[in-house]
């Protein structure tokens, strides 16, 4: 993958640079290693699925768990990847196989893992769009009623145009290869959404009966804490900071040798879950005010911002202005993100195929349509298919978020742990400073993680399969 890299010439491919006898050309600042990082990781992960997983799994001790797992688990897992790509300048299978060959079966795994994401992840990217037009449209008072989201997208079509379109955009960007205009906008835009979502979210807890619901956001009830919780937040860490799937090995692969690798990494976390927390905070204080401080509206799950959202927006004063910016914001973010997805999976098939790129990328677009239709039909006429008692495209949420990223998070901890050693990446780390968390990082990677995602694993398959 390549996105955001090589500053003189952005149509070179991976494997162009591997032939290189120089690592490749990376990016230009420690900045900018941030932002492009920081903009796979800053999508709807953040501010689709944190607030419904938060809402549904207890509030405040789904935060505090979360918060946890982020500075001790996310922190460690993340410096090991992009110590990986940085040390080896390759991504992920090669990665792998260039510190030990029999090990590149770890990069297999976790290259299929964005497979799976992307076609679901597309259909959530064109809800944004569907919600995106109505605003734009003048139809917002609309969207604000009782059932019409549910009514969007359990119809056949509509739905189906609209995952069509997001997969379209995508597709137009990665071909096009203009990630380098990417970053820049992303550059203004993150900024932006941060503080839009830090409005939105003072705006919702001025609505009457909210300061209950933010209560129940922030205040942990370890009466709630239960094996489900930890399971739930794993999977949203993972799914959040774009772990465990390859993404932030080929990141690292072009991050510089001399920039602060612990530093950058504690960057992302923060920026990743500070936009995680306002979205949690713009939406669940409001879904509390709205039923009237009925819990079961917290468990609404996957539709919780395009149910909740709207009614916010139609009581604010220009709050039709204010979700027009917001969903256009969203869905920069989300196709950042899906953006990264896509450039993994075309450049996984063009390292293996000698077929040019915009043929892999065509195939890639057409397949990922059609493997995203079931996804958006579970929800309306193929609602009685259920996979392991979960709708499609939970299913396919479940399966890579809470069974293959935690397998390839624990494979990479055991490799590290006893085949390249520790060591390995806390040289790489220190090239430049000090890793100040190195201890932290020695007990993390080499016990606590590993032992936690047995524990993990075992009960996310008997808890919930
Ligand atoms: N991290 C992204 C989000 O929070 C999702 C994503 C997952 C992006 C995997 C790239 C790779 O939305």
């Amino acid at each position: 993958m390549k996105l955001y890299a090589c500053p003189k010439d952005e149509n070179n491919s991976e494997r162009e640079y591997e032939n290189m006898d120089d690592k490749k050309t990376g990016f230009t600042s420690k900045l900018g290693f941030v932002f492009a990082a920081a903009g796979s990781a800053v999508g709807l992960g953040n501010i689709w699925r944190f607030p419904y997983l938060a809402a549904k799994y207890g509030g405040g001790i789904f935060l505090l768990v979360y918060i946890v797992l982020a500075v001790t688990f996310g922190f460690s897992l993340m410096v090991t990847e992009i110590a990986i790509g940085r040390k080896t300048g390759k991504s992920a299978v090669k990665a792998f196989a260039s510190l030990d060959r029999r090990f590149s079966f770890i990069g297999y795994i976790a290259s299929a893992v964005p497979i799976i994401i992307f076609p679901y992840y597309c259909v959530i990217g064109g809800w944004v769009i569907k919600y995106l037009t109505i605003y734009f449209t003048g139809q917002g008072a609309e969207a604000a009623a009782d059932g019409y989201f549910d009514g969007f997208i359990s119809s056949p079509v509509s739905p189906i145009v609209f995952t069509c379109i997001f997969i379209f955009l995508t597709a137009v960007v990665v071909l096009m290869g203009v990630q380098k205009g990417i970053e820049k906008v992303s550059t203004v835009m993150m900024p932006v959404l941060v503080l839009l979502s830090i409005g939105i979210a003072v705006y919702s807890l001025t609505i009457d009966g909210a300061w209950e619901g933010f209560i129940y956001y922030i205040k942990p009830n370890f009466s709630d804490f239960s094996i489900k919780t930890v399971v739930a937040a794993m999977g949203q860490l993972f799914y959040s900071m774009s772990l465990a799937m390859g993404i932030m090995i080929t990141y690292g692969s072009y991050m510089r040798r001399e920039d602060n690798l612990e530093g950058s990494v504690r960057q992302i976390e923060i920026f990743d879950t500070a936009v995680a927390f306002f979205s949690g905070m713009m939406i669940i204080p409001a879904v509390y005010a709205f039923s009237g401080g009925d819990k079961d509206a917290l468990n609404q799950g996957a539709g919780l911002m395009f149910v909740t959202l709207p009614k916010v927006f139609d009581t604010m004063y220009g709050g039709k202005l204010v979700a027009a910016v917001f969903f256009v914001l969203v869905l920069l973010a989300a196709l950042t993100s899906s953006i990264s997805l896509m450039e993994t999976i075309v450049s996984i098939f063009s390292d293996k195929l000698k077929v040019k790129r915009w043929v892999i990328c065509v195939c890639v677009m057409l397949i990922s349509a059609e493997v995203a239709v079931p996804s958006s039909l579970g929800y309306g006429i193929w609602s009685d298919v259920k996979l392991l008692g979960r709708s499609i495209l939970d299913f396919f949420d479940f399966i890579s978020n809470n069974i293959m990223m935690p397998i390839t998070a624990l494979l990479t901890c055991i490799f590290v742990a006893f085949v390249i050693k520790p060591k390995t990446i806390e040289d790489e780390v220190e090239r430049t400073e000090n890793f100040r968390s190195k201890k932290l990082y020695r007990i993390m990677i080499s016990f606590v993680c590993p032992v936690f995602l047995v524990v993990i694993l075992i009960s996310s398959v008997i808890g919930y399969v």
